[in-house]
């Protein structure tokens, strides 16, 4: 029997998928067990249910990170940033802040950085295999992910997308795919790179959309196949099942496409 995996949660709602991981844990479906949870905001309800199943929790308040940096100075802000912030590394990295405009990039960059080292340090006394995004509604940077995948071949860090992914993308993917038009919707579990829900991905489940749907029904069948969906893959994880593999395909007009892409390995 491999040793359990120790899983950090990050969330930012009500945690029915943390609640899912835990109660996979307990009922020995994955071989590990949550050893916190954080959030970016304090009205985190997932906090509460955390703290009831004995799961130490913090909060980096993400919203008063930002607006203090709005109301500081230059020199201020300058201070708060950590000491190993390397802007123009993470700018190159980055495809996750929307805007075209530089200074905009940068203050995103900025703010999401100091947000980041504070989520480091206080994620410091708890040390994991893998980091679980449960509903954190928050992009992280090539700051926070490359000091936490130290080893760019075994990427640690999973996120749970309500669409199948690479469609729809972004903050709302029921929504958007319910006012697509869709015939199929779905979620999507992939590991986190520096794009916007763009990672390798691991697991997918879909569920018809009828004409009589209405966007809480659809996001009903989806957070019921999500909280399937997210203990499986982790499960996977744990017994060192998933492996990144980069394939490189030539298109018929000469074009080389490269994309890292995730293999399920059969169980050793
Ligand atoms: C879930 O539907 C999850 O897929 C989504 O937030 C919800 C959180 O629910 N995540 C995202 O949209 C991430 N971009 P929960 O707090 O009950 O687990």
């Amino acid at each position: 029997m491999k040793k359990p995996i120790r899983i950090g949660a990050l969330i930012s709602g009500t945690g029915s998928n943390l609640d899912a991981i835990v109660g996979a844990c307990d009922a020995g479906k994955i071989n590990g067990r949550v050893v916190f949870a954080g959030a970016d905001n304090p009205g985190a309800k997932g906090l509460e249910k955390a703290k009831k199943a004995d799961i130490p929790t913090f909060v980096v308040d993400y919203a008063d990170i930002i607006r203090q940096f709005g109301a500081g100075t230059e020199q201020e802000n300058q201070e708060k940033l950590p000491p190993d912030f390397d802007l123009d590394d993470i700018f190159c990295k980055q495809s996750i802040a929307p805007f075209s405009d530089t200074n905009r990039v940068h203050t995103f960059l900025k703010t999401r950085g100091i947000a980041e080292a504070a989520l480091l340090e206080k994620m410091a006394p708890y040390p994991f295999d893998l980091l679980v995004l449960a509903g954190f509604m928050r992009n992280l940077t090539p700051y926070f992910i490359d000091r936490v995948n130290t080893d760019p071949a075994c990427p640690k860090i999973m996120n749970i997308h309500p669409a199948l992914l690479p469609a729809f993308p972004g903050t709302d993917g029921y929504g958007d795919t319910f006012r697509y038009g869709c015939r199929i919707g779905g979620c999507t579990v992939h590991f986190v790179d520096y794009g916007e829900d763009s990672g390798p991905i691991i697991g997918q489940s879909g569920f018809p959309i009828a004409d009589d749907d209405i966007i809480e029904s659809v996001r009903k069948k989806g957070l019921e196949r999500e909280w399937a969906l997210y203990p499986e893959c982790i499960r996977l994880f744990a017994e060192n099942r998933l492996k990144t593999v980069q394939m490189t395909h030539t298109l018929k007009n000469g074009k080389i496409v490269q994309r890292t892409i995730v293999k399920v390995v059969k169980p050793s």
